[in-house]
């Protein structure tokens, strides 16, 4: 598939696209800074906080830092849940979500089997879902303009 080229000047913090490369969807979140200071809160929580786990398939070199991203506010993960398959949802805030723990900090739920990943698209311990989500290979050829692929 041909790399995939985005603008996200327009994305505020907090917000998320989502594009679609080979077939897949990719996302991309703008992480606020209580997004980004959620992920130290939850490093505890996670199965593998410095992305050590299958590093070459699931977190290229540029990316295997505390916010798993290039620049620390964006986010760039296929939506792809690394247990079955599934898409997972996006749950920024607790709702009546059983399966989300009482202190939940923001992140995304796998409506299949409940795997749960933080804001950093890392996987809660204790989950089916074995890996954190894959950060895409991906490069910024302008301030805002991402080439995903
Ligand atoms: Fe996501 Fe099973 S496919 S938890």
């Amino acid at each position: 598939g041909a790399p995939v080229e985005v603008d996200i000047a327009g994305l505020a913090p907090g917000q998320m696209t989502t594009v679609e490369w080979r077939g897949k969807p990719v996302w991309i979140l703008k992480r606020s800074p209580e997004m980004l200071e959620s992920l130290k809160k939850v490093e505890g929580q996670v199965a593998d906080p410095k992305s050590e786990r299958n590093p070459d398939e699931l977190t290229p070199e540029y990316a295997r830092n505390e916010h798993r991203s290039i620049k620390p506010e964006v986010l760039v993960a296929v939506g792809i849940c690394s247990h079955l398959g599934c898409s997972p949802i996006t749950k920024f805030q607790q709702g009546a979500q059983p399966s989300l723990p009482d202190d939940w900090a923001g992140g995304f739920l796998c409506p299949c089997h409940g795997s749960t990943f933080d804001l950093a698209g890392r996987v809660y311990k204790n989950k089916p879902a074995p890996d954190n989500l894959q950060v895409p290979r991906h490069m910024y050829v302008g301030d805002t303009k991402l080439v995903i692929g």
